[in-house]
């Protein structure tokens, strides 16, 4: 897990490559993000932020060329555990598509208006490539 800020220059470039191909907003300098490597290059990545006790994931991506074979479901996983070691209470996200893959995990549509305050102005929650997004909240209490 490696914030994004703390990067390497081939690792950011990476990264931003990848988040750019999959249309995918850029990360923030305090996004902490968890890869998959094959070799040197990074094949895929996750992102989350905390938010007091709010999580959000996000920049989840898979290079086209290597998907169907588990590491979306991988990172999703590893990004929960990680947000589960943070005590964060729930965690948010945004998706466009993606909302049955992460159905699976246990996530649940949630009006926006439901979204914590801190969230809310996070970069990810007020970029206008978003506002067409379906919000899912997962419960880490329940
Ligand atoms: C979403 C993504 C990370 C999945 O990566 P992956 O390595 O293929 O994931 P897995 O192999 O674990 O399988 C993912 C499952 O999600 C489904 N899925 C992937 N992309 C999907 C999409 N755009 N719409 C609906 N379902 C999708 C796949 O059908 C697959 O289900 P299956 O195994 O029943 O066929 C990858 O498709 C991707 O990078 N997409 C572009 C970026 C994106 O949309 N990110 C999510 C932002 S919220």
């Amino acid at each position: 897990m490696t914030r994004f800020g703390d990067l390497t220059r081939t690792e950011r470039e990476q990264v931003e490559a990848l988040l750019r191909d999959c249309h995918l907003l850029p990360a923030g300098r305090d996004t902490e993000l968890l890869f998959v490597r094959d070799g040197p290059r990074v094949i895929g990545c996750v992102g989350f932020e905390v938010y007091g006790p709010h999580g959000l994931l996000r920049s989840l991506a898979v290079d086209p060329c290597r998907r169907r074979s588990g590491h979306g479901r991988g990172l999703i996983r590893a990004a929960l555990a990680a947000l589960s070691a943070c005590n964060v209470d729930d965690v948010w996200l945004l998706t466009h598509d993606c909302g049955p893959l992460f159905a699976e995990f246990g996530f649940e549509p949630s009006p926006r208006e439901h979204v914590p305050r801190q969230l809310a102005t996070s970069a990810e929650f007020v970029a206008d490539e978003c506002r067409r997004a379906s919000c899912m909240r997962l419960s880490m209490t329940a």
